[in-house]
C-alpha cells in the first residue's frame, strides 16, 4: 500500500511508480496498433473512419445498415442520431433527473451494506450502472436488480474463445436463450408501454425512428455493454484504488464533486476499461488498433511518470482528465458524465460507511473483446 508522500519521494528518487492494475497481454502481431496519443486522437476525430471494433464486421453482415447501433453508423445518420439523443445526456437533465435516481439508488445499496455488514462491490457497482441506464434507455418496466442478473449471465456466455463444434453450439445456444429472456422480460414489455405513450428515453426515439423490436433489441444491448458493463467495471476498479490507499480516500472524503471526479478520471485514464478502439478507412478492411492504455500512459501528453496515479499531474493543452479512456471524435462516449457521477456519489457514500474496508481484493480477469478487465468477487465489510 503506497501513500501519496512515497510516491512523491520515488519520485525524488528518480523513480516513477506504476500504480496499474490492469496490464493488456501484448497485442496480436498481425494488427496495426498505434499508442502516441496524438495520433490515437487524430484516427479517432477522423470522421472518414469507419468503427471496426465490438464485432463490426458481423453487424454489417448481417444486420439493416439504417437500423444499426448508433455505435455502428457513421456519416450523417450517425450525425442525425448523436444529435437526438444528445438530448437525454445533456448537463441539465443529468442534475435535474439522474442525479436524484442515483442518489436513492446509491442510498439503498449502501443501507443494504450497512445492514448486511458488508457486500459484493462488482454486485453493487452492476446494480447502480443498470438501473440508471435502464432509465435512459427506457428498460424501467422490470425491476432492475433482477434485469442486472439476466444480463449478467448474458454477457458471462463465453463466445470468444473458439473452443470445438460441440461446444461452440451450445455456447450459442445458451446465448440466444439469455437473449430471448432478456428481450421478453424486459425489453418487450418497455417496447409495449412505450408504442401506447412516448416517454423521454431512446426506445421512445428508436420507435418514432420506425426500428423494428429486433433493431431496438439490439440497441438495447449496445447500451447495456457501453453503458452498464463498462461502469460496473471502472468503479469496482475505481473502489480498490481508493480502499488500498487511505490517503487518497482521505483526500476524496474531503473533495468537492468536481474534485472527487478529477481522482475518478485519473483512475480511469490509468486504467481504462475499454483498452482497444477500433478504425479503418472506407475502402481498406485493414484495422487499426487504437491502444488506449499506451496513448494514455504517453508521457508527451500525461507528464512525467505517466503510469503513477497523480490526480494533480499536468497534462499537455488540450488533453482531458480521463485521456482516450471515453474514446474521442464522432463516438466519443455519451454517457461518460453519468459515469462520473454515478461512481462520485455511489463511492462517497460508500468511503463514509464507519469501518469500510477491503475484504478481498476482487479477480481480474481479461475481456479480449475490448482489452478490458472484468473484476469479480470483491468484497468489502464494514464494521459492526
Ligand atoms: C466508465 C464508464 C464508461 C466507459 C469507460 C465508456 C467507454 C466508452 C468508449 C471508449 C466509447 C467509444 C467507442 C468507440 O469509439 O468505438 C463509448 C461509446 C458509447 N458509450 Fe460509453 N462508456 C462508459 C459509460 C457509458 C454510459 C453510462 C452510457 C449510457 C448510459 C454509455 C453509452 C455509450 C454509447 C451509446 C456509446 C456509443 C456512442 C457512439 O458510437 O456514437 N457509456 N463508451
Amino acid at each position: 500500500m503506497q501513500t501519496l508522500v512515497e510516491d512523491i519521494l520515488d519520485d525524488e528518487a528518480g523513480s516513477c511508480t506504476d500504480d496499474r492494475r490492469s496490464e493488456a497481454p501484448a497485442a496480436s502481431p498481425c494488427e496495426h496498433a498505434v499508442g502516441d496519443y496524438g495520433d490515437a486522437r487524430a484516427i479517432l476525430r477522423d470522421d472518414t473512419m469507419r468503427q471496426a471494433g465490438f464485432r463490426a464486421d458481423m453487424i454489417e453482415r448481417f444486420g439493416d445498415a439504417r437500423f444499426a447501433p448508433i455505435l455502428f453508423q457513421h456519416g450523417e445518420r450517425h450525425r442525425r442520431q448523436r444529435a437526438a439523443t444528445a438530448r437525454f445526456f445533456a448537463p441539465r437533465v443529468i442534475s435535474n433527473r439522474y442525479r436524484a435516481s442515483i442518489e436513492q439508488e446509491a442510498d439503498l445499496l449502501i443501507a443494504e451494506l450497512r445492514n448486511d455488514g458488508g457486500g459484493r462491490l462488482d454486485q453493487m457497482s452492476m446494480r447502480l450502472a443498470v438501473s440508471i441506464a435502464a432509465e435512459i434507455v427506457g428498460l424501467t418496466k422490470t425491476d432492475s436488480q433482477a434485469m442486472a442478473a439476466r444480463l449478467d449471465r448474458f454477457f458471462a456466455t463465453d463466445v470468444t474463445s473458439p473452443a470445438n463444434a460441440a461446444v461452440d453450439l451450445f455456447r450459442f445456444v445458451q446465448g440466444q436463450a439469455r437473449l430471448l429472456r432478456f428481450f421478453v422480460a424486459d425489453v418487450r414489455p418497455a417496447i409495449r408501454a412505450r408504442r401506447k405513450v412516448r416517454q423521454e428515453d431512446v426506445i421512445s426515439h428508436l420507435l418514432d425512428e420506425g426500428y423494428s423490436d429486433r433493431a431496438i433489441l439490439t440497441e438495447c444491448l449496445t447500451y447495456a455493454a457501453a453503458g452498464m458493463v463498462t461502469t460496473r467495471e471502472f468503479i469496482t476498479m475505481a473502489a480498490w484504488h481508493l480502499l488500498d490507499r487511505p490517503a487518497l480516500a482521505d483526500r476524496f472524503r474531503d473533495a468537492d464533486e468536481p474534485e472527487r471526479i478529477a481522482i475518478l478520471e485519473e483512475i480511469l485514464r490509468l486504467e481504462p476499461v475499454v483498452g482497444t478502439l477500433r478504425r479503418r478507412s472506407e475502402n481498406d478492411s485493414a484495422t487499426v488498433a487504437i491502444d488506449i492504455r499506451a496513448a494514455n500512459g504517453d508521457s508527451a501528453a500525461m507528464g512525467q511518470c505517466p503510469h503513477r496515479l497523480d490526480p494533480d499531474r499536468t497534462r499537455a493543452e488540450r488533453v482531458g482528465g480521463p485521456g482516450l479512456a471515453f474514446g474521442d471524435g464522432p463516438h466519443r462516449c455519451p454517457g461518460a458524465s453519468v459515469a462520473m457521477l454515478e461512481a462520485a456519489i455511489f463511492l462517497d457514500r460508500l468511503l463514509a460507511v464507519p469501518g469500510i474496508a477491503l475484504e478481498k481484493a476482487p479477480t481480474m480477469t481479461w475481456n479480449p473483446l475490448v482489452s478490458g478487465y472484468e473484476l469479480r468477487g470483491c468484497v468489502v465489510r464494514a464494521s459492526a
